[in-house]
């Protein structure tokens, strides 16, 4: 991935902790419920646990709360280092959704929040079908993220943001991979997954995937 883009996140990571507690008005609503959200992802986990675009560990510190082993894997220096210093004891190692190692001999979840959106449509479907293949027969993956009903849907929130003028935010939702769910939900049923999306807030939604059986 780009040094770029994590030039970007290592600038954010001082201040991402205040975006979340909703100190920036652009993104309130991305954020609105955010603990709630990161909590239900915690709810739906078990056991060994990756996770993907740990940032400043807000998930990772209720997931290791929670009693799971976590590893986490974020690409940014700035995002893991302020993660470090609120979770010494946690493995956070460099690394991103397609290219990283673990040190689980069974993986029974893999998590994620506010991240995956950071991969193009043919990159998501890549890291779905690697985690369908590292996942034991009972495994999920639970994704917290923003994703839209249908393009209608997503333009629509363009509009809404450019009328709000918030330019930013007009630009995110322009520029990232935000997806819609009938894309993501053929991803994960092409690869062996059951799916189920449950809305948030105006933007976020809970992914819930979970393998399906194969009749031996
Ligand atoms: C908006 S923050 C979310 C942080 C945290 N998960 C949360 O819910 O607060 C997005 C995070 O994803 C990371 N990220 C960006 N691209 C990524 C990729 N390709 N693979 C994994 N993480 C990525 C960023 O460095 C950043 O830490």
């Amino acid at each position: 991935m780009s040094t770029d883009f994590t030039a970007l996140f290592d600038e954010w990571s001082d201040s991402y902790d205040e975006t979340v507690a909703g100190h920036d008005p652009e993104y309130n609503e991305v954020f609105r419920n955010y603990l709630h959200i990161l909590e239900e992802v915690v709810k739906k986990s078990k056991g060994n646990t990756i996770e993907f675009g740990v940032g400043t560990g807000n998930l990772t510190q209720l997931l290791v709360k929670s009693g799971k082993r976590v590893c986490g894997i974020e690409p940014s220096a700035g995002m893991r280092k302020v993660a470090k210093q609120k979770l010494p004891e946690v493995k956070i190692l460099q690394g991103d959704f397609l290219s990283f190692t673990h040190p689980f001999q069974f993986v029974d979840t893999i998590v994620s929040t506010y991240a995956f959106h950071h991969l193009t449509d043919d990159e998501k479907e890549t890291a779905i079908r690697n985690y369908s293949s590292i996942l034991g027969n009972d495994g999920k993956i639970v994704f917290a993220d923003t994703l839209f009903e249908d393009e209608n849907a997503k333009s629509n929130m363009i509009l809404k943001a450019e009328n709000s003028r918030f330019h930013r935010l007009a630009n995110d939702l322009r520029t990232e991979y935000y997806t819609t769910i009938p894309v993501m939900k053929d991803l994960f049923e092409q690869n062996d997954f059951t799916v189920t999306f449950t809305q948030k807030n105006d933007f976020v939604w809970i992914i819930e995937a979970k393998k399906r059986r194969r009749e031996s």
